[in-house]
């Protein structure tokens, strides 16, 4: 089936922005790398969850601010398991501290990294799935992505 490479989703509850990155998970396989934007309590962590949901991982996804990446094992029909990074750049200075958490050679392996604060780092390839969340009123979210895997 073919998705269309950019679109956009309402929210108006965090189980909802779950489900929403439980749907677009689905479209991503090994070796993705899928950036995570928005402000501080948007979201990002909650979408991290839903999405961890979809790749069958059944422990609980906490926000990985001070141990910077996370590593979750990822239960994938078609090609075993493979790992699933989590990572927060948000305590980052920039792409040396990226490097030294190990977080640069997991972007080129098989496993699938989601990144909460990619705007730390600048040696991100522009190949990513881009998704970006911004804060309404009360609950609500607006979630747009866009899929640059193909650039
Ligand atoms: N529609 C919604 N979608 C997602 N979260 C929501 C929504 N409405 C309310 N929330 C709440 O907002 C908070 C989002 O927290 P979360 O840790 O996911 O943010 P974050 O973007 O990861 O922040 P940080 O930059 O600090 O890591 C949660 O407490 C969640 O319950
Ligand atoms: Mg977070």
């Amino acid at each position: 089936m073919d998705f269309p490479a950019e679109g956009e989703y309402n929210s108006s509850s965090a189980e909802e922005t779950a489900h929403i990155a439980e749907n677009l998970a689905a479209r991503l396989g090994p070796g993705s790398i899928v950036t995570l934007t928005g402000r501080l309590g948007a979201g990002k962590t909650v979408f991290a969850a839903g999405f961890a949901r979809a790749l069958g991982i059944s422990e609980q996804v906490t926000s990985p601010s001070y141990t910077i990446i996370s590593e979750y094992e990822a239960v994938s029909g078609f090609t075993g398991s493979i790992p699933f990074y989590h990572m927060d750049c948000y305590r980052l200075s920039g792409d040396d501290d990226f490097r030294l958490a190990g977080g640069e050679d997991l972007l080129y392996g098989k496993g699938i990294c989601l990144i909460e604060w990619p705007e730390r780092l600048c040696l991100l390839p522009e190949t990513v799935f881009a998704v970006t969340i911004d804060i309404m009123e009360d609950s609500r979210r607006k979630i747009r992505y866009q899929d640059r895997r193909h650039v």
